[in-house]
């Protein structure tokens, strides 16, 4: 068995990207199966549920509370997500995936982006925050970030996905970031978006 419980949905469109999709704070890995076809139909789906448990929600690295991370266990999970990537690679015979994640799943793929870069062929940050105050000097060139924010999100202050976008942008990666006039929560052209993002980055 694969580190992670995860579904796989097998693509039908042997050229395109698989996606890495990455759940929110109590959500598991049925969440986003739906987004995923929505905005890259076609595309292999590879949906690991995370393993921390927060009074039984799952997530994908523990945090001291909103918006405060143990940056300990940040990269201790990003390390393991990394390997449960290579792992599912191997037994599905699929290529490097680019991540989708919202909130607390967008965060722990700013973190792998960060620490192994090598894992991910890009990825779509929905509402993401920096995971890590001092990152380690990672090779980014040539993968492309959409990073999606909300103007009024409670959880993400502008300041702090500048700051994300400064860390990737430093790192080589190809950014677009766009702030949406949403709170933390999905909208329509967050869907609109990724699609367009993916469909022109295959
Ligand atoms: C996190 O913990 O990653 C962020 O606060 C987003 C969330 O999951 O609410």
């Amino acid at each position: 068995a694969l580190s992670f419980v995860h579904r796989f949905e097998p693509g039908t469109d042997a050229g395109a990207r698989p996606l890495l999709l990455l759940h929110g704070t109590g959500g598991d890995e049925s969440d986003l199966i739906q987004l995923g076809r929505m905005i890259a139909p076609g595309t292999a789906l590879l949906s690991p549920r995370g393993k921390v448990l927060e009074g039984g929600a799952p997530r994908f690295f523990r945090r001291l509370r909103e918006g405060v991370f143990d940056e300990e266990d940040v990269r201790f999970r990003a390390a393991e997500l990394a390997d449960f990537v290579g792992e599912a690679r191997a037994a599905y015979g699929i290529a490097a995936p680019i991540a989708v994640g919202f909130s607390n799943g967008a965060n722990i793929a700013a973190a792998t982006l960060l620490t192994h870069p090598e894992v991910l062929a890009g990825a779509v940050l929905l509402r993401a925050m920096v995971p890590l105050a001092d990152p380690p000097a990672a090779d980014l060139r040539g993968k492309g970030v959409l990073l999606l924010s909300g103007a009024v999100d409670p959880i993400v202050p502008e300041e702090n996905a500048a700051r994300l976008v400064a860390q990737l942008t430093a790192a080589g990666a190809r950014l677009d970031h766009r702030t949406l006039p949403v709170g933390h929560g999905l909208s329509q052209a967050d869907l609109n978006l990724a699609r367009q993002w993916l469909a022109a980055s295959q």
